[in-house]
């Protein structure tokens, strides 16, 4: 049976997927309650950026499989799987993950769901959340047992959005405990997934708790690879070591991997930071936070490193940055994305600008958000631009563009050739031999 997709939240996670799934052959129709973005989706313009996506938009809409709405009741009557796609950030002043959106899509959704379906649930949410939402299902919904839902975590990283949704390295099915429903849940699934099944992709079938958590617990594991090697540059500081040659060095170890493994100014973005911060407050609730006391750790490694980029670019103005230039090349979490959620770039450049130095900024991509969340920096039209007049350069986000920039080509443009690469992207031997005094984390 060829079923009807409905992917309810479009935004970076609900519009890949619903253009995705659309681009693979299924009739999908991707719903919010923003008007303004399911008018620019359905016009194809991608409300954010991320490479190669656009082009999967609109050939999906061209082909007439893929509409937006903002109506609950026409989502509820034409979908035969809805998939919840809706945000959970951080709450304000906790670390718990703040659940709204995804209660309220439920609570608008299941009065109107009169035939059979499956509500599968993408989001990143708290242990728990699933079998409460599948109650809400039950009590609200009148289809009654007809309505089932599952959970299936969404692994898909950003400025890879297109790639991870086509060609997952795994697809996890959280299922209904009742067997009749687990079953029919697993099938639906397995049919809605079949071209990436049938490429191989593994198929975990799991309870809806284990689910649920295989999604915070693999970026647990991302966040706190990254803290490990930015703990060893801060050894390695401390040592005159050089911590690319031991990342390096660990990554030809295949129980280690080199991923993740990359020193540097930490990570940020709207995934990482707040997982584990709700993991931690999940945790604490069921009464197992020492088994995530861990986790704190990782979190202070990873803003350690924000306070140690900004303290470097200090003592290299020799103490102070007021009446000092500051050149910051990257607003983005990372390259790729124009995302600036919780962004180590942003936030070391707001840093020093509160402690007085002029800070001009550039990002290929994240100029607009930039300026929304840090209107008091200025932002310059290019890197060299940003680099004018700067007693001190730095790389914040390893963007290709920097990484093969010429230090000739800023050479002229800078009052003291001094630059920090904050993300271990620059080659030392060249921006020394031009002159630069290159300085780096974890690297002496
Ligand atoms: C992450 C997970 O990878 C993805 O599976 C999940 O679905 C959502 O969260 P994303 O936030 O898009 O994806 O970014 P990711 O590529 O994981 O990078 C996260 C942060 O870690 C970035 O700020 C990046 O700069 C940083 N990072 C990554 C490092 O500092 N070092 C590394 O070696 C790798």
């Amino acid at each position: 049976m060829a079923y009807r997709l409905t992917v309810i939240g479009t935004g970076y996670l609900g519009a890949t997927h619903a253009a995705c799934m659309a681009d693979l052959g299924f009739e999908v129709l991707g719903l919010d309650v923003d008007e303004e973005r399911i008018a620019r989706l359905s016009a194809g313009d991608l409300p954010f950026y991320e490479p190669g996506l656009e082009s999967v938009l609109r050939r999906a809409l061209e082909s007439r499989r893929l509409r937006f709405t903002t109506s609950y009741e026409e989502a509820a009557a034409f979908g035969d799987v809805h998939f919840l796609c809706l945000g959970t950030p951080q709450k304000a002043g906790e670390y718990a993950a703040d659940l709204t959106y995804v209660d309220a899509a439920v609570d608008t959704l299941a009065p109107l769901l009169h035939r059979p379906c499956l509500v599968v649930g993408k989001s990143t949410v708290p242990v728990g959340t699933a079998a409460r939402l599948a109650g809400r299902l039950a009590e609200l919904a009148p289809a009654g047992g007809d309505a089932v839902l599952a959970w299936n975590p969404e692994f898909l990283r950003e400025g890879f959005a297109v790639q991870d949704t086509l060609k997952p390295d795994r697809i996890v099915a959280g299922l209904p405990a009742e067997q009749g429903a687990a079953e029919h849940a697993e099938k639906v699934l397995r049919e809605v997934y079949s071209t990436m099944l049938s490429a191989g992709t593994p198929f975990v079938a799991a309870d809806l708790p284990t689910a649920e958590l295989v999604k915070v617990a693999a970026n647990a594991f991302l966040a706190t690879k990254i803290s490990f090697i930015n703990a060893m540059a801060e050894v390695c500081e401390a040592a005159h070591a050089d911590v690319t040659k031991l990342s390096e060095a660990l990554s030809y170890d295949d129980r280690i991997g080199g991923r993740f493994l990359g020193p540097g100014l930490g990570f940020g973005g709207g995934c990482l930071p707040k997982d584990i911060r709700a993991f931690m407050a999940r945790a604490g609730e069921l009464g197992a936070d020492q088994a995530l006391t861990f986790l704190r750790e990782v979190d202070e490694i990873n803003i350690r490193r924000r306070i140690r980029m900004v303290d470097l670019a200090r003592e290299l103005l020799g103490g102070s940055f007021i009446g000092r230039t500051v050149g910051v090349l990257g607003a983005a979490f990372k390259p790729d994305s124009d995302d600036v959620r919780d962004s180590p770039a942003l936030d070391v450049a707001a840093s020093i600008r509160a402690q007085g130095g002029k800070v001009t900024v550039y990002d290929p991509q994240a100029m607009r958000n930039a300026r929304r969340a840090q209107p008091s920096l200025d932002f310059g039209d290019s890197a060299l631009s940003a680099a004018r007049g700067a007693h001190v350069v730095l790389l914040l986000t390893e963007w290709a563009e920097f990484r093969d920039m010429a230090p000739e080509s800023l050479a002229g443009a800078v009052s003291e050739r001094n630059i920090v690469d904050g993300r271990n992207a620059l080659d030392p031997e060249r921006w020394r031999a031009s002159g630069w005094n290159y300085r780096a984390l974890g690297r002496p």
